[in-house]
């Protein structure tokens, strides 16, 4: 109990801290999207995974894709204390207080920082958000989206190979995927809170790479499923071709220590360097032995 408290805590003094910084990261990610991506405009895209926040699908909605957000926490663009009985009924006490906690605290002050980085207005009607797992994505029928796109996600799914599987199904048959995988091996990519800005905010109590080594704090805000780089490429290309695979972020440079290399010798710099990569890839054609 002391120790989920202390996560919390810890938790809520990292979001009063970076609240708007989140909207400045979430703004240029999705700026740099719609360069690797093309205009969206009219296209039929899927966010898998789009959080409480919902940002990439409200940005994908603002700028006039047919968007529909996906996740398995009961997300919803309305307010009023339903919201939260269906979110506790549905997912727990602890996720109906966590989005109670970020819509009170945090959500005016994001939304109006992303307002403001934005040339057009943010669109809020219509805005599609549903509750389904991106395992099956069983409410949609095959060849529905053009594009697939997913934030910080996949590295939560517990199933991989399902959800590839689901995904190839309900994707067309030239349809892209631009999927952002936070890197396990990275220095963030443990997911422990005070390792979330490793250049600016070292730890001074989390030993770097902790998660890798002796595992000393665990505490975390969510599952991982510790999948590692090779992984989600040998995974990915069951289902799919890749077109890009793109490195994205290095951070911890100077805390790779020779003494830190040499505890970890089964991973290489660059594994250890890369905080995240991109998946660009189109479904692979004909039948798939699974
Ligand atoms: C770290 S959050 C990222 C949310 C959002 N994409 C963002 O960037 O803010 C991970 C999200 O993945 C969702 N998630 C985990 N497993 C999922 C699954 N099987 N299907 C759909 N969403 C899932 C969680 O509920 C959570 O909202």
């Amino acid at each position: 109990m002391l120790k989920k408290l202390r996560l919390y805590w810890s938790m809520l003094n990292y979001g009063l801290a970076h609240n708007r910084d989140f909207a400045h990261e979430h703004h240029w990610f999705f700026r740099d999207m719609l360069e690797r991506v093309g205009d969206v405009h009219g296209r039929r895209v899927i966010d898998i995974g789009c959080g409480k926040s919902f940002w990439l699908t409200l940005l994908l909605h603002s700028a006039g894709a047919v968007v529909t957000g996906v996740d398995t926490e009961l997300v919803t663009a309305k307010h009023g204390p339903g919201k939260y009985l269906a979110i506790l009924k549905e997912n727990g006490l602890e996720r109906a207080l966590r989005t109670l906690c970020w819509d009170l605290l945090f959500a005016r002050p994001y939304y109006k920082e992303l307002a403001g980085l934005c040339t057009e207005p943010l669109r809020w009607d219509r805005l599609d958000v549903r509750c389904v797992s991106a395992i099956t994505l069983d409410e949609f029928p095959d060849a529905t989206f053009d594009l697939a796109v997913s934030h910080e996600v996949f590295e939560h799914i517990a199933d991989i190979p399902a959800t590839l599987r689901a995904l190839r199904r309900v994707l067309k048959p030239d349809a892209l995927t631009y999927i952002y995988i936070h890197n396990f091996t990275s220095l963030s990519g443990g997911h422990h809170i005070a390792w979330k800005y490793p250049d600016t905010e070292p730890s001074a109590t989390v030993p770097p790479w902790d998660h890798l080594r002796g595992n000393l704090y665990p505490d975390i805000p969510s599952w991982i499923n510790r999948m590692r780089e090779r992984d989600y490429r040998r995974e990915f290309g069951k289902y799919f071709e890749i077109v890009e695979w793109i490195p994205y972020g290095r951070e911890g440079e100077s805390l790779l220590t020779p003494e830190i290399r040499r505890e970890l010798p089964d991973y290489s710099e660059d594994e250890l360097l890369t905080k995240g990569f991109i998946v660009k890839a189109r479904p692979r054609q004909g039948t798939i032995e699974s």
